[in-house]
């Protein structure tokens, strides 16, 4: 599989997961999993302002290119995450001193490096991630403060230094938060009225048993109808999301908001579909239990033992 051939068919349903270089590298089961049952893989932290370009002069690819080398190997498509973000940025970034030129120039730098690096390997880029508050309103950060329209501007640098890479918007929490979900609507038809290049948009999916499938359903009616190519970028389902001790493992609902997710997504236009990528491999792997302490989350397809649960089994008609 080369490059060209994977940018071709860059729109078209895959399943993906994020991942762990160093997992991809120490554990047989994950690296068997990531290869035998994906067909998209995402770095879930390694792309990253903060590990990829750890000082003003110094970027760091190691871990990248890792992944892109096995994605590569494996014949994977390979999904970009994420060039601008409020999160994980280096302490040099956070410490620089500059006029709004210096900021324009240091953020350019940073994404025309990136985007550069991996041109042609790399399908598609979450560019801006997660800008809105849920009341809509743009979210306060270092590029928003710094830099006027740093969304579109980052758009528009992204798609400079690789004209075929489908570019994304990313975010979360568009279910419950209607305000959120306008504001990025809102930010899709201002961006295709002024020419910017937009090409898809990630919802992130970071869900749980008790989310609302007519709100779920609303996000997805709306995202597919600006026309964009739409990613569930990061689905997880939390199943104990008030992180209960003595929580057991009931996977039916689970199960079936899974199936829910599924079809929902197959119901999108064919050539709308970009695909659905989980947050990491196993329930050992899972954010929830790492970032966030909930040693009773069991969100994924996989159980501790990278065995498929019985929720795998039951997804594979949709595929
Ligand atoms: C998370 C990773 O999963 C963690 O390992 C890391 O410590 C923090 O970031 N939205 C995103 C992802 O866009 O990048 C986040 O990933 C989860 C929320």
């Amino acid at each position: 599989v080369n490059a060209q051939s994977l940018l071709k068919d860059a729109v078209s349903f895959r399943l993906g997961a994020s991942v762990n270089p160093r997992m991809l590298v120490e554990n047989e089961a994950y690296r068997n999993i990531a290869s035998n049952e994906f067909t998209s893989l995402t770095a879930e932290n390694h792309m990253k302002m903060m590990l990829i370009h750890p000082a003003a002069d110094r970027f760091d690819f190691t871990k990248g290119d890792e992944i892109v080398a096995f994605a590569a190997k494996t014949g994977k498509r390979m999904h970009g995450h994420t060039l601008v973000w409020h999160n994980q940025v280096p302490q040099w970034m956070k410490d620089f001193q500059g006029d709004q030129k210096a900021w324009e120039e240091m953020l350019k730098n940073h994404i025309q490096a990136v985007v550069t690096r991996y041109k042609g390997q790399v399908s598609g880029w979450d560019v801006v991630n997660e800008s809105f508050l849920d009341d809509g309103s743009l979210r306060p950060s270092l590029w928003a403060d710094h830099i006027p329209d740093y969304i579109a501007k980052s758009f528009q640098w992204a798609h400079e230094a690789d004209p075929n890479a489908l570019l994304f918007y990313n975010d979360y929490g568009q279910d419950g938060h209607p305000k959120k979900m306008q504001a990025i609507l809102d930010l899709v038809a201002d961006l295709k009225k002024r020419k910017i290049p937009i090409h898809g948009l990630g919802l992130q999916m970071h869900i749980n048993v008790d989310s609302k499938r007519t709100e779920i359903a609303r996000v997805i009616e709306q995202s597919a109808q600006t026309g964009l190519v739409i990613h569930f970028s990061e689905l997880d389902i939390a199943v104990n999301p008030k992180n209960n001790p003595e929580y057991i493992y009931e996977a039916n609902t689970q199960n079936e908001l899974f199936q829910f997710i599924f079809t929902s997504f197959r119901a999108i236009p064919a050539r709308q579909q970009y695909g659905i990528t989980f947050w990491n491999i196993s329930d050992k792997d899972t954010w929830l239990r790492g970032y966030f302490k909930r040693p009773k989350e069991y969100p994924l397809l996989f159980d501790e033992t990278y065995v498929k649960k019985p929720g795998y089994h039951s997804l594979v008609n949709y595929l």
